[in-house]
């Protein structure tokens, strides 16, 4: 496999393989699922790196009881027929590859990566292709008026296709994505002239996207106000969109954390009640990290009651 950290020569910022994202998610669904007494007839993970699906068929087949482990299926590409069910997906939107652009004397162009005389590598702005030049424009006429010179920022032109590709075939089921983002007009202020990409390495986060080739994750924000139009434009009804914070206290969080009350071994209670607050609050991962879901044939809006933002979409 061809690891990549900077960008191919289409321009586009990728993201190579994390250490943290051998499906620990998963693990924790398919044993909460088990609890309940709830399994689905099957789970499936689209992964596309090899190297992360072998990690995360080790990681599944050491950790969860054989039983639960053979609904699992690993999907080479995304499905091909009708089929019923829920799609989630937990930080995949950051870490689709995107290209960064630039406005320049009122044109948009991409960045690229070029080799130095020297072999170092550098940044090169060229003009940009036209479904990039398309999707800023678009941004521009959403936000009613232009970018400034100099402005520099990440867009995900691909988005409503890969959503279509992902979610298209899904009748009777619902879309669920966890990210940190913001709504359009949060994401492209004037300030933020910078864009969004940041870059992480043994839990270290920084802004160079050449430190280290093929070893770093590379990640930007995600723009809900886009996601909510590629999900809408592929035939789904938007069912809600909040912080994780107002996501959990809407789907059970009183409740487990009057079961946490209970547990007697003030260590470990202390240990959950840490990790309650991590996921809830707004300096940690409350706010930053939003949940937008849609709806075909099935009804999840209660999910979303409290805390809803759809409005700043
Ligand atoms: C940060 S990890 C997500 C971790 C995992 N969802 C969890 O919650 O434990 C990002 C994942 O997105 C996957 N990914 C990247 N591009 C993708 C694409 N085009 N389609 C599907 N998955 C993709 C990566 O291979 C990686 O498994």
């Amino acid at each position: 496999m061809r690891r990549r950290c900077s960008r191919n020569w289409t321009g586009t910022w990728t993201s190579s393989r994390s250490a943290a994202a051998a499906a620990p998610f998963a693990e924790a669904a398919l044993r909460h699922f088990e609890t309940l007494g709830a399994k689905p007839a099957r789970y499936r993970i689209l992964e596309p790196s090899a190297d992360l699906r072998q990690r995360q068929q080790d990681r599944l087949a050491a950790n969860l009881p054989p039983a639960v482990f053979a609904r699992v299926e690993w999907l080479n590409g995304p499905p091909e027929a009708q089929w019923r069910g829920v799609l989630f997906a937990n930080e995949v939107l950051d870490a689709l590859p995107t290209p960064r652009f630039v406005m320049r004397g009122g044109e948009v162009y991409e960045e690229h990566v070029a080799l130095s005389p020297e072999g170092a590598l550098i940044r090169v702005d060229q003009p940009a292709d036209a479904l990039l030049r398309a999707a800023v424009r678009h941004v521009e006429h959403d936000m009613g008026a232009p970018l400034p010179e100099g402005y520099r920022s990440e867009l995900l032109p691909q988005l409503p296709y890969w959503i279509q590709a992902v979610g298209g075939l899904l009748h009777d089921g619902a879309m669920l994505f966890v990210d940190y983002g913001y709504p359009r007009h949060e994401y492209y202020l004037p300030e933020r002239n910078d864009g969004t990409l940041v870059c992480h390495h043994r839990h270290t986060a920084h802004g160079d996207p050449f430190h280290l080739p093929g070893l770093q994750d590379i990640t930007a924000f995600v723009d809900f106000t886009a996601l909510a139009e590629a999900g809408v434009n592929a035939g789904f009804d938007l069912a809600g969109y909040c912080a994780q914070a107002s996501f959990l206290i809407n789907n059970g969080l009183p409740a487990r954390l009057a079961a946490i009350e209970e547990i007697g071994d003030e260590v470990e209670r202390h240990r959950r009640h840490n990790e309650v607050k991590r996921l809830t609050l707004p300096g940690e991962m409350g706010e930053r990290f939003q949940v937008m879901g849609f709806q075909r044939g099935v009804d999840i809006r209660p999910a979303f009651a409290r805390g809803d933002l759809s409005r700043r979409l």
